[in-house]
């Protein structure tokens, strides 16, 4: 099993590539699902989660390569098997948006139930009950759900969704299907990331009418067919994140090719008010900190509002600020996993519920730590990169799911890390 060995202390300096975002490629791989014609994805990330899904649409009959340029090329014309499997589900929750398009397409879909993770339960009852106001039949047995249409019907039927949460791979689910259903559909509080944006301009250019996508109120004209297209991933804007963060806790000065602003609202304003510099700059941000920096309290939210997916970078960087912060997760139920891994690193965090409260510390000692998901395995690379002595990170697979060689990455802007 791969492990991280990372000798903390080096301030960052250069330039780093961010990847295609990993929470576009997933949902823009299964909308070239609704078309015969071939579909060229470019900007694609070197992932897991990436290679498993690319695994997963092989094993319904679709071709799909990724090249060396970082395009992949998918023709999806002689799919024959409509069905996501539970050993491919199981390693990737996101199989779950192959049900939307294969509805949509071919009127049938077989797709293992995803179980849970290490952040929360992760149900997916929205998903079945919004494709079933479409009319879609969908029953759960041996663990699957087997969806279906009813008897003579041969497409799903627009209508008004309204879901209890905000979900984001909920919402992309709806939009793929209802790009090929009858009629209108209405998605009312519908999620806003820019990777449900990234997926509807994709539909648009496939020939899909969207109208109101990054907003909570999104309108879907179904067509009859839709036809290939050319696109390119939007950048990574959690990748981003992490490598400010990264910066933030090292100190350094470090570009950030590809990196946007818009997409990044509310980490940059709390970054800024901790006491780091971020300018736009041609083609990306660039990132400047020295010194200690001051602790910022934050609760996670949907887009636009604090991520999730950064609660566990922001915390590394919070645990060596001064100050004592609180920080809230309000969207899954476990996601502190990274917290007693910080802690045997000499972090000060006491956890209440929904609410950690971090005492800031001057430094931390290297020790050997555990990754427990994906985003908590980037906690624990950032507050590798600040103790003192030797960090060991193990269980990294978890890291490799979401991130397109980071180490590398790291190494290249002069972090003394490498891959054991
Ligand atoms: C997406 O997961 C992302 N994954 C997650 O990123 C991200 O953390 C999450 O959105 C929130 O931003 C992908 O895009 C592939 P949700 P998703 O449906 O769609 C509850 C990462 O690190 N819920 O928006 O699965 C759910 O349990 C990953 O890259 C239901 O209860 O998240 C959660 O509490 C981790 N029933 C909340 O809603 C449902 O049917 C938001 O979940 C659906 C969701």
């Amino acid at each position: 099993m791969d492990k991280l060995l990372i000798r903390g202390g080096h301030p960052l300096h250069g330039e780093v590539t961010i990847s295609g975002a990993k929470n576009a490629a997933l949902p823009d791989l299964c909308a070239a699902l609704l078309t015969a014609e071939p579909v060229v994805l470019r900007n694609v990330p070197r992932l897991q989660d990436v290679a498993t899904m690319l695994q997963l649409i092989r094993n319904m009959g679709v071709e799909a390569e990724h090249a060396s340029d970082g395009s992949v090329r998918i023709d999806a014309s002689r799919l024959s098997t409509p069905e996501a499997p539970y050993e491919l589900v199981k390693t990737m929750r996101a199989s779950v948006l192959a049900l939307g398009p294969l509805l949509a397409r071919f009127g049938e879909a077989t797709v293992s139930l995803p179980g849970g993770c290490a952040i929360g339960s992760r149900p997916v009852e929205q998903h079945i009950k919004g494709l079933q106001a479409m009319g879609a039949q969908i029953v759960v047995e041996h663990g699957y759900m087997i969806a279906r249409l009813p008897e003579g019907r041969t497409r799903l039927q627009g209508t008004r969704i309204t879901t209890d949460m905000v979900t984001v791979t909920g919402t992309e689910n709806f939009l793929m299907a209802a790009a090929l259903a009858e009629g209108e559909t209405v998605l009312e509080n519908a999620a806003m990331e820019p990777e449900i944006v990234d997926l509807a301009e994709m539909l648009i250019k496939m020939g899909a009418r969207i109208e109101g996508h990054g907003t909570s109120r999104i309108t879907i004209q179904g067509v009859e067919r839709l036809h290939g297209c050319d696109h390119q991933v939007v950048a990574d804007r959690i990748e981003a994140g992490t490598f400010l963060c990264a910066v933030a806790a090292t100190g350094g000065d470090v570009v950030l090719r590809h990196a946007r602003a818009d997409h990044l609202g509310a980490v940059l304003d709390k970054l800024r008010d901790a006491g780091v510099q971020i300018e736009a700059v041609e083609g990306g941000l660039r990132v400047k900190s020295a010194g200690r920096l001051k602790g910022q309290s934050f609760r996670t939210t949907e887009y636009p509002g604090f991520p999730t997916d950064m609660q566990a970078q922001f915390m590394a960087l919070n645990v060596i600020s001064r100050g004592a912060v609180s920080v809230t997760e309000t969207i899954f139920e476990n996601r502190f996993m990274h917290v007693n891994e910080l802690v045997r690193l000499g972090a000060k965090i006491q956890i209440d519920g929904k609410v950690a409260m971090v005492e800031g510390v001057e430094r931390l000692s290297g020790a050997t730590v555990m990754a427990t998901d994906l985003r908590a395995s980037a906690s624990l690379v950032i507050a590798g990169l600040v103790a003192t002595g030797e960090t060991v990170v193990d269980r990294i697979y978890h890291l490799d799911r979401g991130y397109d060689c980071m180490e590398a990455k790291l190494r290249a802007i002069g972090a003394d890390i490498e891959r054991i």
